[in-house]
This record gives structure tokens, C-alpha cells and sequence, in this order.
């Protein structure tokens, strides 16, 4: 195992797994999917991804309770907004166009829902956004929660998301703002609207960036044919769901290659053998969104599965982490 892999968070992970399989065998797996990253204890490498049931603690807490390793916030911004007009949201084949454009109550509003979610006992992470590195540095110096996840990717908020994340300077900017003003990790989730995203991955390393998620989603569209009408209220929007794994793995696998920091997998993940999948491009950890609105019991299925196996691969987490980089 190279310098690397023990770096983006699988020391403890490999450490536990031993003691586990000395003392039970492998059968006994409860700790074989847990892990380190960027600080944070998770018992599992399944999170729940920002903008799916992240908008109250209760759901936060129940998205926990039901086996997420982490759960991530809705973004929050400066002041309270409403987001688009309806329709926000439309199933297509594969997947889920949406154009929420950022609904939310405001961070200063939020910081009792974090402490409800906490009562879950996993790290909560806020997602956050803004205009410019000053608004993201504001929410992050007095928001408290156990990471910050920029949301500098949304594909369908003019002045907001990937509007900032598709310039690297920016990214830089405002990554380093944030970690100037807070000790919490700080995640940066990229968008997959660019030409190369291993050149916004690199800046937000610069700028100190504890870990990058990849992907938000992909910049999409769906016309009614009846009556020629864009489908969307804001006319386009982002695609999710399994439509889109193939991308989110190739901007992993790519990420993976140049950076020195973890990288964080999300998109189009519905069963363990999708989660298998990214942890072997190069993904550290996984988040799960649009599966989660079909099944709640998502994390669970998906670590059992994964426990499963790895047990009969006689493998570990560590074993297949960023295993198609060496073949
Ligand atoms: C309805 C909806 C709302 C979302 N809201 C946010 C958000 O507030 N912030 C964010 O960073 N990503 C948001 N996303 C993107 C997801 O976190 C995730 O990156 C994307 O959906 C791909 O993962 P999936 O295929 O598992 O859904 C949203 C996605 C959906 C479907």
C-alpha cells in the first residue's frame, strides 16, 4: 500500500479490519467497512448526499438511524430562499433531471437542525454555498457541524454552484477562505460540466481542500412533446441517478491519478456492487442521493452487500481501493 492510500484515510481502516479478523474471523465484519476520513470516525463508508431529505434533523437523524456512515445538509446559502418554480423535479429514464435552484432556509436557521441529526451519532456535514469566497466563509466561521462540503458544482443556480466551481481560481479562492476560518475538514463537490475536472480538483487542493466529492449533477433537459414546453420550470436542470455512474466513475478514476487528497464518490450508486465499484476507481468513500427516495434502507443493504463480498473475495476495503489504477 502506497503513502498515498494511507494518507487518504485507510490506516485505521486496515488496522481495525486485523484486529477483527484476528479475534473473529471474517465472518464477523462489523468493522470491515469503517474508516477515517479527513478526521471524521464513520462506521462505514456510505454517506447520504447533500439535497436528498437533508432539510430537517428529523430526516437527517432517520437517513442515520437507518445505517449512513455520515449524512450531508441541504446547501445552505446566505438567506433564506425559495429556489425555482415548480417543476423541480421530473423522473427521466435512468435517472432524475431537477432544478431545485438551491431552496433553503439559510444557514442561520439551521444550526438546531444539525444538533438534532447529531443525536444520531454519525458526522453531520454541512453543505454550503454562495457568490463568492466572502459568503462561503461567513456560513462556514459560524455554522457548527463536523465538515463543510462546498457546493461549488449545482448546474442550474445562476451566480451559484458550477457557475463558481467551472474556475479554478475561484475554487482556490474560496477554498481556501473557508479554511482559513474553520479547523472542521472542508470537502469540495465538483461538477462534471467541465472539460477537464482534474484542473478544478488541482485547485481545490491548492487552496487546502481536505477532500473532493465528485460529481454533482449533469447539466440536463426534457422537452413535453404535446405542447413543446421545456419540462423543467427553470427549462434545465441536473441529471442523477444511474444515467450518470459511467461519468461520476471516470471523474473518480481521474481524480484518483492527481491528487494527493481523498476523493469522495457520488452518483448514479444504487446497490453495493455500484459502491464496490468507485471505492475500486479510486473513491475513498461513497454518497448515495436519488436511490435513497426508493429505498430507505439503502446503507444498510449496501454494507451488508459489501461486507459480503469482500468476505468471499477474501479481500479487504483496503485491497480494492483504487485496485483498477494497478491493473
Ligand atoms: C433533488 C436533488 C437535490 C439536490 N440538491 C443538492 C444540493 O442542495 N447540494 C448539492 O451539492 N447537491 C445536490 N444534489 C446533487 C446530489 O447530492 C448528487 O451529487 C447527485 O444527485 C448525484 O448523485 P445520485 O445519482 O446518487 O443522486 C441534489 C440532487 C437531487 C436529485
Amino acid at each position: 500500500m502506497c503513502s498515498i492510500v494511507q494518507a487518504k484515510g485507510y490506516k485505521t481502516r486496515t488496522r481495525l479490519v486485523n484486529i477483527k479478523k484476528a479475534k473473529y474471523g471474517l465472518n464477523s465484519v462489523s468493522l470491515m467497512l469503517s474508516l477515517t476520513l479527513t478526521g471524521l470516525k464513520l462506521k462505514n463508508p456510505l454517506m447520504l448526499a447533500a439535497g436528498i431529505m437533508g432539510t430537517t434533523g428529523g430526516s437527517l437523524k432517520r437517513i442515520a438511524d437507518n445505517g449512513a456512515g455520515a449524512v450531508i445538509t441541504k446547501s445552505l446559502g446566505i438567506e433564506p430562499t425559495s429556489g425555482h418554480n415548480n417543476p423541480t423535479m421530473v423522473e427521466v429514464d435512468c435517472g432524475y433531471l431537477n432544478a431545485m435552484g438551491l431552496p433553503n432556509p439559510s444557514y442561520k436557521n439551521f444550526q438546531q437542525e444539525i444538533d438534532i441529526a447529531r443525536g444520531a451519532g454519525v458526522p453531520v456535514i454541512a453543505s454550503i454555498f454562495g457568490g463568492c469566497a466572502l459568503d462561503f466563509s461567513e456560513i462556514a466561521g459560524v455554522l457548527d457541524a463536523e465538515a463543510f462540503e462546498l457546493n461549488v458544482s449545482c448546474p442550474h443556480a445562476h451566480g451559484y454552484g458550477a457557475y463558481i466551481g467551472t474556475d479554478p481560481a475561484l475554487v482556490e479562492d474560496i477554498t481556501s477562505a473557508v479554511k482559513a476560518e474553520t479547523d472542521a475538514p472542508v470537502w469540495v463537490k465538483l461538477t462534471p460540466n467541465v472539460t477537464d475536472i482534474k484542473i478544478i480538483g488541482l485547485a481545490a487542493q491548492r487552496g487546502g481542500a481536505d477532500a473532493v466529492v465528485a460529481i454533482n449533477t449533469v447539466r440536463g433537459m426534457a422537452i413535453d412533446i404535446n405542447s413543446g414546453y421545456p419540462i423543467l420550470g427553470n427549462r434545465f436542470g441536473g441529471l442523477s441517478g444511474s444515467a450518470i455512474k459511467p461519468v461520476a466513475i471516470k471523474c473518480v478514476y481521474d481524480l484518483y491519478d492527481v491528487l494527493k487528497i481523498p476523493v469522495i464518490g457520488v452518483g448514479g450508486i444504487s446497490d453495493w456492487k455500484d459502491a464496490i465499484e468507485f471505492i475500486m476507481a479510486g473513491a475513498v468513500a461513497v454518497e448515495i442521493g436519488s436511490a435513497v427516495g426508493k429505498n430507505i434502507n439503502i446503507f444498510k443493504d449496501i454494507s451488508s452487500g459489501m461486507e459480503t463480498f469482500l468476505a468471499k473475495k477474501g479481500w479487504t476495503i483496503n485491497d480494492i481501493y483504487g485496485m483498477v489504477h494497478k491493473i
